[in-house]
């Protein structure tokens, strides 16, 4: 049997192949609801405008209504032979109200339709991962306002550099994650605006009214070019493009987890919530979920690719290719929500070592910086020379396998004559980290103004 939806002209049925290649029901059934809603404020618009009866407009809300709780029950039959989720409503309303369910797909196709339908889902899905970002957002706030003095070493090239405070790092992923909010709020004002009545591409005939529909769907206007809008889906690659950077994000968080929470580091422990066992090594608590959010991120940076092949070569307007937009989307974004959840989990219940992250601090030199910027203080050198003379004392120190303040004061006068014993005082690391106090440095007084100022920013509960 030929299509009941567009088979008019088709003398047979498609080959097997043919329909499972053409079918997207299986996955674009995701957006049910969005669909619905779109026909819904069609319809109420083709009445508005006298193009279908008010009669006929009802029942066709009334049968879209049903069949949203015929889907929303589990007891909607998809069909693969109505290839996808706006054949399958339409059909099934056909056999819920009789011929009204023809009127419906007047004045529209499903190239405006499905860029409709993709667009609320993404903007429903933009609204979820915003406040998942802020929950996380959150988590951080709170670790770091209690962490705002636990000393830890900081890195560069995963060396010792400079010793840090936990709280500042954890705020470097509040202000990674504000960024991430601010692109796809970004995505989502760009987008906002409706395809729907661009119909196949070039418009339609009827006297239609795309602000009504535009508006009754929360757009803030009808988009402007009719070609445009069946055919962007600079929508999509732009939410996936700054699901991309957010996983990326999140991605380095989860990296250093694993890091920290190897016996080598032991800066924080999992709670077994968050670990697995080995089934060979009894003594071992792996980092799973962190190692997963680490790879999942390989998954959001691949739909951004895959999609952007997708389009690179397509002339206006739409070609079944764009079909292929929607499973890598909706793969990515669920990771990427997952991956939200599972680090905001992590974040909320590791447990911080703030003595092995000290005495990491301590190791390697981390305050050889303020020794060198003592010198400049204290002796008036120029920094080169005082870099110079802290790289002869940090030589010494290794030498006898002792830290910086190990050496005595002769050791150092060996050095530099002019060093005094003042200069103990800023080879300890709460000295280093306590003197940080330029603009967005890691002092814990600075820490603690940062903390709470994201807490008011964030609307967090006590503030
Ligand atoms: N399932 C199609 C898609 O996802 C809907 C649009 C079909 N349009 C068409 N001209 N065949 O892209």
């Amino acid at each position: 049997m030929s299509n009941k939806m567009w088979g008019g002209r088709f003398g047979e049925g498609p080959d097997r192949i043919m329909e499972e290649i053409n079918a997207s029901i299986g996955f674009d059934q995701r957006f049910f609801a969005q669909d619905i809603r779109g026909s819904k404020a069609h319809a109420a618009m083709l009445a508005e405008k006298g193009i279908i009866s008010r009669e006929d407009a009802d029942k066709i809300v009334a049968g879209l209504d049903a069949v949203l709780s015929e889907i929303e029950g589990g007891k909607f039959d998809f069909r693969r032979d109505l290839e996808d989720i706006h054949m399958n409503v339409e059909s099934r309303l056909a056999d819920l109200i009789g011929a009204a369910a023809g009127r419906l797909h007047t004045a529209r196709s499903r190239n405006d339709q499905v860029a409709t339908d993709f667009k609320l889902y993404i903007r429903d899905t933009l609204d979820h991962l915003d406040e998942q970002l802020r929950d996380f957002q959150l988590a951080l706030v709170a670790r770091a306002q209690e962490h705002a003095a636990t000393i830890m070493p900081g890195f560069t090239h995963l060396q010792t550099a400079q010793p840090v405070t936990f709280g500042h790092h954890c705020l470097a992923y509040v202000e990674m994650a504000a960024r991430d909010r601010g692109r796809l709020a970004d995505a989502r004002k760009r987008l906002n605006e409706c395809p729907l009545g661009s119909a196949a591409l070039a418009g339609t005939s009827f006297p239609i009214d795309r602000h009504m529909t535009a508006k009754a769907l929360g757009f803030d206007a009808p988009t402007r070019n009719s070609l445009d809008a069946v055919s962007d889906r600079d929508f999509v690659l732009e939410t996936l493009s700054a699901a991309a950077i957010a996983a990326t994000h999140l991605s380095r968080l989860a990296e250093e987890i694993v890091i920290w929470s190897t016996p080598g580091f032991d800066f924080v422990r999992l709670p077994d919530s968050f670990t697995t066992g080995s089934s060979i090594m009894p003594q071992k608590r792996n980092p799973d979920a962190a190692e997963l959010v680490r790879a999942k991120s390989g998954r959001v940076i691949g739909a951004l690719t895959s999609l952007l092949i997708v389009m690179k070569g397509l002339p206006l307007a739409y070609s079944k290719d764009m079909q292929e937009d929607k499973e890598a989307a909706f793969d990515a974004l669920d990771a990427l929500s997952l991956s939200l959840a599972a680090m905001t989990g992590m974040v909320r219940t590791l447990t911080v070592n703030e003595t092995a992250m000290r005495a990491a601090a301590s190791r390697g030199f981390s305050t050889a910086t303020d020794l060198a910027d003592w010198l400049v203080r204290a002796l008036g050198l120029p920094f080169r020379q005082a870099h110079h003379v802290t790289g002869a004392l940090v030589a010494k120190a290794e030498k006898k396998g002792a830290d910086l303040d190990a050496l005595s004061l002769a050791e150092m006068q060996e050095v530099e004559p002019g060093i005094t014993d003042e200069v103990y005082s800023v080879l300890g690391v709460d000295n280093s980290v306590a003197s940080r106090t330029s603009f967005g440095g890691t002092a814990p007084e600075n820490v603690r103004e940062a903390a709470k100022r994201w807490g008011e920013a964030l609307g967090q509960a006590g503030q």
